[in-house]
């Protein structure tokens, strides 16, 4: 996977922007709050049309009411155009120019490594939970489907459970059982694999202390029904459905105790390095091709080990773009930051009467345009 250029229009601090990438790695620089990890976003949303900011406003620049990302892809041989529009609370897709849902976007286009990642192990369940479903989301188009339709059935059970609805519960249940044993079933299954990828990615980062991955399930395939039976009382009290895969944890276990509790921050980092990884390896499995990488802030909380390890990584795939507030070593472009622009290491800062128009400048270095207005966000 190749991301041939990005542009975007009125997101977050960004100036409007054009930048062409060249294969290998590229590398963004600059002080804090210059709009390097905003690029990143970015990126990532061209990519995959994802993102975990609930209130979409945030993207849109303030005093702006609509946003647009696009990246130019090249896949396999073949070139597309993915577009994303943000509106209040609305997100449009389009490949192509056609109008299209996440899941009609290529599901292994990017893998995005962050600071943030360390929240993955020190933070609550559902963080983990949000890694294992999305990346499971990605490899199967039905997991994610049944997992919305569970999702949704646990939302409607509970309105049910707070209305004393004590006689549908039967109903709810049967669909509740259905499809969470078939998550249950199907998070089994992917653990295996990715249990060996995080094992392997783990030792890769030089740690001496093993790496497992468990799943800790509040209930099984086989004792869903009656469990669900034994707590009516007090999911009736609680207005709640206390069982089920969206109450479970995946476990992880570093020298045998768990990170959670006893892991040193850089160990921490390391362990959700170690996820990454193995999420790059089981998309590139899946889908046959090396995922565009995104790595921000590569030097934070890491020794040099851990540092030089992602910087590998990075160049292990066939596009990376890594930002740090210092160059990364043996990049192919070198891009400074500031005021969300970016400039060709050496070059100065563009002015608007320079800017190109069209497309991004063939050799990789990046150019200003304009983009053309947001035609129909959210229409
Ligand atoms: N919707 C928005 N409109 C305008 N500016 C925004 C918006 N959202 C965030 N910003 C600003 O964008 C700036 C750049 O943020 P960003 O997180 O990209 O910085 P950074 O280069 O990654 O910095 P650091 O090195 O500290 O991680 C910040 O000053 C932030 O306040
Ligand atoms: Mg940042």
């Amino acid at each position: 996977m190749r991301l041939d250029s990005l542009s975007t229009l009125n997101y977050r601090n960004l100036a409007p922007f054009t930048l062409a990438f060249p294969a290998g790695v590229t590398g963004v620089f600059g002080e804090n709050g210059a709009g390097k990890t905003n690029l990143l976003e970015a990126a990532y949303l061209a990519l995959t049309g994802l993102t975990d900011v609930t209130r979409l406003e945030q993207l849109v620049q303030q005093g702006e009411t609509e946003a647009y990302v696009r990246a130019d892809l090249e896949s396999g041989g073949s070139l597309s155009v993915q577009e994303v529009g943000l509106g209040r609370g609305r997100r449009q897709l389009k490949l192509d120019g056609v109008r299209v849902r996440t899941g009609d976007l290529p599901r292994g286009s990017a893998v995005w490594i962050r600071p943030e990642d360390s929240e993955m192990v020190f933070g609550s369940p559902s963080g983990r939970r949000v890694f294992l479903d999305s990346l499971l989301s990605r490899l199967s188009a039905r997991y994610a489907e049944q997992l919305s339709r569970y999702d949704r059935t646990v939302s409607q059970r509970n309105a049910a459970l707070r209305g004393g609805e004590e006689w549908a519960m039967h109903v709810w249940d049967e669909s509740l059982v259905r499809l969470g044993s078939e998550i249950m079933l199907f998070r089994r299954r992917a653990l295996v694999r990715l249990n060996e990828l995080a094992a392997e990615a783990n030792a890769a980062l030089g740690s001496r202390k093993p790496l497992t991955l468990t799943l800790t399930e509040s209930t099984t395939p086989e004792s869903y029904a009656q469990d669900l039976a034994a707590r009516r009382a007090e999911e009736l009290a609680r207005g709640s459905t206390v069982t089920g895969p969206h109450r479970d944890d995946l476990l992880l276990t570093l020298g045998g105790f768990p990170a959670s509790e006893y892991a040193s921050r850089g160990e921490g980092r390391t362990v959700a390095l170690a996820l990454r990884r193995a999420e790059l390896e089981l998309l590139a499995e899946r889908f046959g091709e090396r995922p565009v990488l995104l790595i921000d802030d590569f030097s934070a909380e890491l020794d040099p080990v851990r540092r030089s390890f992602l910087l590998e990584l990075a160049a292990s795939v066939p596009q990376a773009i890594v930002t740090g507030t210092e160059r990364a070593p043996g990049a192919a472009l070198t891009l400074r930051a500031q005021s969300g622009r970016f400039m060709p290491e050496g070059s100065a800062v563009q002015d608007r009467s320079a800017v190109q128009d069209g497309a991004a400048a063939e050799d990789g270095t990046a150019v200003e345009t304009e983009l053309p207005p947001v035609a129909g966000v959210g229409a």
